[in-house]
């Protein structure tokens, strides 16, 4: 990767900083206004469409799975790509508990109510976003950043910015205090309407590992594998079971194995553009 030859801005100030957060505007997609030289990366030329099609296309919701086991490198794998999803500010609200102990994947179907998907299953993963896990990779950002050196604005941003825009503070303190200033300066002009409060937060995680859940079911498909994402489960109980943190969510179940001839039960039910898109 090329380095960027970035002349540095001077350090700001924590009000400026401040400001700059809750206005999103210079730091919204990290452009350094300032760099005497761009980073470059090209598209690849060519890819061949019919064959994601025929990936995307081909991922249905398998319930019933045969007894073939799914490689430990194709487990890797698949959750590699997961994980290269778009993720808000790129804080990856994400964690993947691949449950193979005997024991506890025993006790990981009954909790998914001993669905068929789950029953099945060669692998449960469990699939959980984070609401509380951005200050860490916040500071991850930072140290891995790939470059020699991270562009100033862009490191503020991670070390200021963010915990700005995410902590909502005890009892909703700053959550309220930023959806007051939302309010009255968004009567003037656009401005970031939220997370302010830990639902939000909530929601806010939930986004980018649904889009790491879709990566991880298609990365299956490619690989011959297949899978059904299931919340259908008791999220209460699972949480005590993978002794996860009180601001996990358990976004869904992922079983997966490999397609049984009867694995798929209807035929696929969507409907037409029409009922969806809107062009406006
Ligand atoms: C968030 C989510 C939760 C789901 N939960 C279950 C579930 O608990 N059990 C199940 O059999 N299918 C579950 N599904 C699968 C849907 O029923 C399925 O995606 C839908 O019917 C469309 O079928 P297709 O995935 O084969 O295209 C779930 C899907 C999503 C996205």
């Amino acid at each position: 990767m090329n380095d960027l030859n970035v002349e540095h801005e001077k350090e700001s100030t924590f009000v400026g900083d401040l400001k700059d957060s809750l206005n999103r505007m210079k730091t919204i997609d990290g452009y350094d206004y300032k760099a005497k030289e761009r980073y470059h990366e090209p598209a690849p030329e060519h890819v061949d469409f019919e064959e994601f099609k025929k990936v995307v296309e081909s991922r249905r919701s398998v319930r019933k799975f045969t007894d073939k086991k799914v490689p430990r490198e194709v487990i890797d794998d698949c959750l590699d790509l997961a994980m290269l999803a778009p993720s808000s500010c790129n804080l990856q609200p994400w964690e993947f508990y691949v449950v193979q102990a005997p024991e506890k994947k025993a006790q990981l179907v009954e909790m998914c109510m001993s669905q068929h998907a789950a029953k099945t299953a060669a692998e449960l993963i469990v699939i959980v976003s984070r609401t509380k896990s951005w200050p860490d990779v916040a500071k991850l950002n930072i140290e891995q950043w790939p470059q020699a050196e991270m562009p100033q604005h862009w490191k503020t941003f991670y070390k200021r910015g963010v915990p700005v825009s995410y902590w909502q503070g005890p009892l909703n303190i700053a959550g309220n205090a930023k959806k007051l200033f939302a309010t009255v300066t968004g009567l003037s002009r656009p401005i970031n309407r939220g997370p302010f409060s830990e639902s939000d937060m909530r929601v806010w995680a939930a986004k980018s590992t649904a889009l790491a859940a879709e990566n991880l079911m298609l990365a299956f498909r490619a690989h011959n594998f297949d899978s059904c994402p299931m919340e259908g489960m008791d999220e209460k109980r699972i949480k005590k079971l993978l002794n996860l943190p009180k601001d996990a969510e358990v976004s869904m179940v992922l079983g997966v194995g490999e397609r049984a001839k009867d694995g798929v039960f209807f035929p696929r039910v969507k409907f037409t553009r029409e009922n969806f898109v809107h062009y406006c």
